[in-house]
């Protein structure tokens, strides 16, 4: 079975072409880079770009896997959660397909395509813990079974990496030009740091949630009180700090959740997956404890539809099938 993926929740328009092994056969991503000069995401020129660019993106998916619409089973497209003028996008170009193409279309959550992402490249057995970690979540997702989900913690604020993306902000470090990703400068600028430099606050310690709005407040006042040459020079031991906070929570927070659950393995998924001290820091602490840990490659980690192709096999491959009527769900929850 193959299953053509689109994925426009957000900033990415993406299509790939996956089987019901998950095997990957194409995947195309184009990030965005109109939303620049805004230093954030802008939901209307989102939209615009998707309408601009799915259409070509899908035509390479195609092209890319080799294959034609005859050999197409199915199309999978997310339905939520997201913004929902993007999502429209994807949902309206996946039912006209759908439609003309005599396919059938199953709409797919976010989410649960994040949780997909590590079983492209590995088979993890079920039960298994994934911390997701992205630009608009922040969630400790117990997986019982494919299908079958139990929240065991969440951020109560900013997600993980909106707190990448507004301290890169308040830090001044965003490009003008290109594609935003607060995360990778931070993590790059943290490289030459000490991480023990400044003390800044964990969130809920204790908690099974997660909240990362005080230490943004707290990066905020400690800059402010900074003359600039000051500021300039302790650039790399302030982003070096903040990244050790963020580690810390995530890292003793999922550590605790293991004790809460009967876990087989451990899988890290999500854009701020790509943060190299984040994996290696959470690989540490799992595999001391003789579990299994999980993490997609860094295209897999980002918004991508091979992860959204891969759940509507998964789907698509046990009968289930949404009507034309299928409608985006910008709130949609997991479980
Ligand atoms: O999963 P994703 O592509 O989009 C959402 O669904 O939100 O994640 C994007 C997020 C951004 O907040 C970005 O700053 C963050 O992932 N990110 C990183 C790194 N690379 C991307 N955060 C920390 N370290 C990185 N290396
Ligand atoms: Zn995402």
């Amino acid at each position: 079975m193959l299953v053509l993926g689109v994925e426009t929740s957000c900033d990415e328009t993406a299509a790939a072409v996956v089987d019901e092994q998950f095997a990957v056969h194409s995947n195309i991503i184009w990030s965005q880079e109109d939303h620049a000069l805004y230093g954030g995401v802008v939901p209307e020129l989102a939209s615009r770009a998707h309408i601009r660019y799915l259409v070509p993106v899908v035509a390479k998916a195609l092209e890319d896997a080799g294959v034609d619409w005859r050999a197409i089973d199915g199309i999978a497209t997310t339905r939520g959660p997201g913004l929902v003028g993007s999502l429209i996008v994807g949902l309206s170009l996946a039912k006209g397909l759908a439609l003309a193409q005599k396919k059938p279309l199953v709409g797919v959550h976010h989410l649960e395509g994040h949780i997909f992402s590590n079983l492209v490249e590995d088979r993890v057995e079920t039960p298994f813990l994934t911390l997701l970690v992205s630009g608009g979540h922040t969630e400790l997702i117990l997986v019982e079974e494919l299908g079958t989900y139990k929240m065991l913690g969440r951020t109560r604020d900013d997600a993980a990496g909106e707190a990448f993306d507004k301290v890169a902000k308040l830090l001044d470090l965003l490009p003008k030009e290109g594609v935003i990703m607060g995360g990778r400068i931070i993590a790059e600028l943290a490289a030459q740091g000490d991480p023990q430099a400044i003390d800044f606050p964990r969130g809920l310690a204790g908690e099974p949630d997660f909240s990362f709005s005080g230490l943004k407040t707290a990066v905020l006042n400690y800059v402010r009180g900074l003359a600039s040459p000051e500021r300039e020079r302790q650039l790399p031991d302030i982003a070096a700090s903040f990244q050790e906070a963020v580690v810390d929570a995530l890292v003793v927070k999922t550590v605790a959740a293991l004790e809460r659950a009967n876990i087989k393995a451990v899988c890290l998924a999500g854009g701020v997956a790509a943060n190299q001290r984040l994996r290696q820091r959470l690989r540490d602490e799992i595999e001391s404890r003789d579990l299994p840990f999980y993490c997609p490659s860094h295209a897999l980690c980002t918004d991508n539809a091979v992860m959204i192709g891969a759940v509507g096999a998964f789907y698509l491959n046990r009968g289930v099938r949404d009507g034309l009527d299928l409608d985006a769900a910008p709130r949609l929850s997991l479980c």
